[in-house]
């Protein structure tokens, strides 16, 4: 039997964002927290290098304020962008206050005045200000938060269910613009719920499962940014899919990232001959931002034919390495590589999609009572290329400011009245799954034929050819057939990919993580390029 639930805020989504979010906001608040897996399911896990703030003393705001705007190709809003950076000490230290075990510095760093945690250094940084646990700092936060959300008896951690769609006054064809709940598939009944709420949050993560080859896990398929979408919001920047230069090449190594962090400690990027060939692309080499080495790699691969390049870190001491990496050093030894003494075989892959639902500095998107965080926001944070470590601090940041404003409104929100159950009358069991699981195949394969790091018009419109036909086979699909997460993340992600190949398409000009050969040229004005759905302002 279908279920009718309520809530004052529900949080799509259990990341650093969500989780974040769940912990700011008053206890006397019912909260959902949902994941369409296990709770761990999301990018925040997997995090390596750290989170990016001004924390030591002979760092500076302005420092990294510019370091992001440099990275961010010229399109960064730099409002959004120092209201971030201003905000970042005081996120690190409620995540310190919440128990997070950061890596702490050595006893000499301290005694010459530096922080007490020790800081690393990425591409684009110019200076040493990423905080981290080790390589792996999306666990140690992810498993902090969780373990407090747990103690909170307010907060309700749901796994297995799957928003489906956002339930809005506009939709219900009723006076008024508000999103007043969501309709959830809950795995375990295999029913879909309608889910009541005074506050809606998208905190669903990115979109990278789009690309063939990318860091992300399973889940990160856009559907907050589709669900947004289909509620009357609108998207930006979504043509900036950035890859990260350095997965694990290796047959059996699915989705496994080899952390910045390496190169900020000295590692060098090298041909199979051994010959490095960064100093060519860059004066920063192997420190320069992402989208730069990202290319460069690709350049080298079709240059010369070869499936990989190598990162080599294997002149540090090996006690550094294995103190620094424990996670990447393990990870490649079950593949019979030993980074103490070998070279690891590394592709760029896509990691992190830098556009999303807009927003504003409290995470409230166009519809009311509808606020998007984390990754599947676009605050103008990122521009045309995010900042290493840039992401993580944006689920704190933001997480907080929205809780603040969900507090302002508390006393003017009711919660909604009656709202219709999800109708599955005219729908049978799918007898045909296989149709899902070539689409997503296909759809994946030609996103990174023909979306990828290097685009041109032509492959643009294959690309648009093929999304528009696999859309309208989708429509028929989900009409007909109950909606499993499956369905759901491929209607999602086929919307999601539309969006991308429409949004590089209007883009005439060669900027960031968006390198096209027919426009290789920067325009002089650097402009967003901003999607408006039908439904918008009806
Ligand atoms: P996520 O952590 O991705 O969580 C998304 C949540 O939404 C999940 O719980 C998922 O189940 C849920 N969800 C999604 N759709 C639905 C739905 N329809 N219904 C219900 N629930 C749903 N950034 C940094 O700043 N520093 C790093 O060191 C770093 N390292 C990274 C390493 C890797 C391997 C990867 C993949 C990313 C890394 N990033 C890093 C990026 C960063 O981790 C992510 O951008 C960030 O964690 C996103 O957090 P989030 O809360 O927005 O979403
Ligand atoms: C990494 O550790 O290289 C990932 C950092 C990031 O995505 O910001």
């Amino acid at each position: 039997m279908s279920q009718h639930h309520q809530h004052d805020v529900l949080i799509i989504g259990s990341g650093a964002a969500g989780l974040t979010l769940a912990l700011t906001l008053p206890q006397h608040l019912r909260i959902a927290v949902l994941s369409k897996g296990e709770l761990a399911n999301g990018s925040t896990y997997w995090a390596q290098g750290g989170v990016a703030a001004v924390l030591d003393d002979t760092d500076t705001v302005e420092s990294h304020v510019t370091d992001t705007l440099n990275a961010g190709g010229g399109l960064c809003r730099e409002d959004a962008v120092r209201f971030t950076v201003e905000h970042s000490r005081e996120a690190i230290q409620w995540l310190i206050a919440q128990g997070v075990p950061f890596t702490r510095g050595d006893e000499h760093e301290r005694e010459d005045g530096g922080f007490e945690f020790h800081l690393t250094r990425e591409g684009g940084h110019s200076h040493r200000r990423i905080i981290h646990a080790a390589d792996a700092t999306g666990a140690a936060i992810f498993n902090t938060l969780l373990q407090q959300a747990r103690q909170r008896p307010n907060i309700e951690l749901l796994e297995q269910r799957v928003a489906v769609d956002l339930i809005t006054e506009r939709k219900l064809g009723r006076p008024g613009q508000r999103c007043l709940g969501a309709y959830v598939l809950n795995r375990q009944s295999g029913e879909v719920d309608t889910c009541h709420a005074r506050f809606v949050i998208l905190a669903t993560g990115g979109a990278a499962k789009v690309y063939l080859y990318t860091s992300n896990a399973d889940g990160a398929c856009g559907d907050g940014i589709a669900m947004a979408w289909r509620a009357g919001c609108r998207v930006g920047n979504l043509e900036f899919n950035q890859f990260h230069p350095t997965c694990l090449y290796h047959p059996q190594a699915k989705n496994f990232l080899i952390t910045e962090a390496l190169r900020g400690e000295g590692a060098l990027l090298k041909l199979p001959n051994g010959e490095r060939f960064m100093p060519r692309f860059d004066a920063r080499a192997e420190l320069a931002p992402r989208d730069i080495v990202a290319r460069a790699i690709d350049h080298e691969m079709k240059r010369l034919g070869i499936d990989c390049v190598y990162l080599d870190i294997s002149h540090k001491p090996a006690e550094f390495i294995k103190a620094h990496f424990p996670t990447v050093y393990e990870r490649c030894l079950q593949f019979g590589i030993d980074i103490t003494r070998q070279p690891i075989p590394v592709v760029p892959a896509a990691h992190y999609t830098c556009g999303g639902v807009l927003v504003d500095s409290s995470g409230r998107t166009d519809v009311p009572g509808l606020y998007a965080i984390g990754e599947t926001s676009f605050t103008g944070l990122h521009g045309a290329n995010r900042l290493a470590s840039n992401s993580l601090l944006e689920c704190f940041v933001y997480a907080r400011s929205a809780a603040a404003d969900i507090v302002a409104q508390l006393d003017s929100v009711n919660m909604p009245g009656e709202l219709p159950t999800w109708d599955a009358s005219q729908v049978t069991d799918s007898d045909e799954d296989v149709i899902i699981a070539h689409n997503w195949d296909e759809l994946r394969r030609f996103m990174w034929d023909y979306v990828g790091i290097v685009r041109t018009n032509k492959r643009l419109q294959r690309a648009q050819h093929r999304v528009r036909l696999l859309l309208s086979e989708i429509d028929e699909f989900y009409s007909n057939y109950k909606v499993s997460r499956d369905l759901i993340e491929l209607r999602n992600l086929a919307l999601v990919a539309e969006l991308m190949i429409r949004s590089a398409m209007l883009r005439h000009e060669s900027r960031g993580l968006h390198y096209t050969l027919d426009y290789p040229e920067q325009l002089p004005q650097a402009r967003d390029t901003i999607l408006l759905p039908p439904t918008y302002g009806d």
